[in-house]
């Protein structure tokens, strides 16, 4: 007899449907066959199989079963495969009623019955969702990634045996409830602005940077707080909507870095680069590719600490997703896409010993090793670094007298705000923040006739890129944005620029 089965496979963050069907037969020798390009992860399921089955209670002796995974253009990954096959084969032997079409089924299997978690299970609800199905039975360990879909029934299942009670109307597998609110955690407890001390300029900066989705440069001798500043960003970062929840949390999901302790990704990813960081760690790659580094760092920030350190060859690569907001990992047969829409935030020294353009230190380097230590940062990803600042070192007097500095809740606020008056301004029109901004939403923004002249001359005097050029009308804007502004002013641009005048000193220089 042949059964049918529903599962649901994985390209990147899309899924599709996949049908099993077996088909069995009595035969001399105990054979399992599966047929329809499967990876080795579901060809090695042959082996679990049977232990599995006779594991949980069912005894197969003398049969010959074949497992064809339809489409079979398509290559099958991972051990998501193990849970429909097995109840195909126990359904092709009459030991539970046929499957309805509408159910479909995800979950690797232990040898001992038990289902396992797998990765890439919020994907697989909402593709399971869009396509029609009705139920959706996924490993009990994923489940509160797996309810915050609304529109499909979700079981969690934790083992075999008690999957089929379930199907044999013997013990029914409660629904699970779809809840949000239950899994968004609160903030973890992070770095707080207030600790800084001084430092105006660079809190200033990370504000702007946070509203608008600018990428910041951080530079300065060493211990005057770039590292400590970076860390404290995710403090302030924008609250994410629920599509960028979802957005996010499928890329984790998939990449199997969503646990039960944190099921959604529900605040703005902060990732930290090594200096050590592979090719495929960074962009994405490996046998069956998982989401890299700057995928990770989707809606969030992606952080370079101690920048020149970085091989050349890995800085560079971040060239093309910082425009795109996307990576494209090529494989042998297809070509596979990531969301990599991420905030680059660099903290550096000016150079090896540190104290280049120190005011009262004396630089020890030589000066070709000046050059060359900076130079690693080349111009076109200087070019896409909307925001540099320098970090002076803190003035005793400004550690004597500590003023109290503002709380990371209160720039928050304002980073908030600023953010909500770009969705409405940006509303339908696909972009959402005004560092994503393309040409069109550039050429509209409002300046005032003295913004414009203000803009033409800093054109002028510093030999701006085009590129240099709309960053610094896109960090205007959001500069008028905090001060609540529709209209972008000249001191909008002007501090826009400001921010802009560091490859002058430092870049420029030799
Ligand atoms: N502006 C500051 N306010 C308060 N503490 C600071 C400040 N700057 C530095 N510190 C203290 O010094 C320590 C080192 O600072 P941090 O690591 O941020 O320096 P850095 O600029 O990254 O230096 P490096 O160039 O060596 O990496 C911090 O952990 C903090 O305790
Ligand atoms: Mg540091
Ligand atoms: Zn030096």
């Amino acid at each position: 007899m042949v059964s049918k089965v529903m599962g649901i496979g994985l390209t990147g963050l899309e899924g599709y449907a996949v049908e099993i069907e077996t088909d069995m037969r009595r035969s001399e020798t105990d054979i399992i066959e599966i047929v329809g390009l499967p990876d080795t992860a579901v060809r090695e399921a042959k082996n679990r199989i049977k232990t599995a089955l006779s594991n949980s209670g069912f005894h197969l002796p003398d049969v010959g079963i074949t497992i064809n995974l339809a489409p079979a253009n398509i290559k099958k990954e991972g051990s998501g495969f193990d849970l429909p096959m097995l109840l195909g084969i126990l359904s092709a032997a009459e030991k539970i009623p046929p499957l309805s079409a509408k159910s479909v089924f995800l979950g690797e299997i232990s040898l001992s019955g038990a289902v396992r978690p797998c990765s890439g299970v919020l994907a697989s609800v909402i593709t399971a969702k869009n396509l029609g199905f009705e139920e959706i039975f996924v490993p009990e360990e994923n489940i509160a990634e797996a309810r915050v879909i609304q529109g499909i029934a979700v079981y969690g299942v934790s083992s075999l045996s008690r999957l089929v009670r379930h199907i044999r109307g013997e013990e029914r597998i409660s629904a699970e409830i779809s809840t949000m609110e239950a899994i968004v955690q609160a903030q973890e407890t992070v770095e707080d602005f207030s600790y800084v001390v001084g430092q105006a300029g660079g809190k200033r900066a990370c504000e702007i940077a946070a509203a608008g989705g600018h990428n910041l440069l951080l530079i300065g001798p060493p211990g005057t707080g770039k590292s400590m500043l970076a860390k404290c960003l995710p403090s302030i970062l924008p609250d994410m909507s629920f599509d960028e929840i979802i957005e996010s949390s499928k890329i984790y999901s998939v990449a199997g870095k969503l646990s039960p302790k944190r099921p959604l990704i529900t605040t703005r990813p902060f990732v930290k680069a090594n200096q050590g960081i592979s090719a495929a760690g960074l962009a994405g790659g490996g046998a069956s590719p998982s989401p890299g580094l700057i995928s990770l760092a989707h809606n969030g920030v992606l952080f370079l600490d101690e920048m020149p350190e970085f091989p050349v060859r890995i800085l560079e690569m971040l060239r093309q997703p910082m425009e795109d907001a996307n990576i494209t990992i090529s494989r042998v047969k297809k070509t596979l896409t990531y969301p990599a829409s991420f905030m680059l935030v660099c903290a550096m020294n000016p150079c090896p010993c540190g104290n280049f353009g120190h005011p009262s230190l004396k630089c020890t380097c030589r000066p070709g090793q000046v050059s060359k230590y900076i130079g690693r940062i080349s111009g076109p990803l200087l070019d896409r670094i909307d925001i540099q600042v320098e970090l002076p070192p803190v003035p005793v007097s400004d550690l004597k007298n500590r003023a109290p500095a503002e709380t990371s809740a209160e720039i928050k606020k304002r980073v908030n705000k600023a953010r909500q008056m770009q969705k409405e301004r940006f509303a339908g029109t696909g972009c959402s923040f005004n560092g994503r901004m393309s040409r069109p939403l550039i050429e509209k923004c409002a300046m005032t006739p003295g913004a414009r002249r203000t803009l033409e001359s800093l054109f002028e005097k510093n030999a701006l890129s085009m590129r240099a050029y709309d960053r610094i009308i896109k960090v205007a804007r959001t500069i008028a944005d905090l001060a609540e502004r529709e209209v972008i002013e000249e001191e909008h641009i002007a501090e826009a620029g400001f921010f802009r005048s560091l490859d002058k000193k430092y870049w420029n220089k030799f």
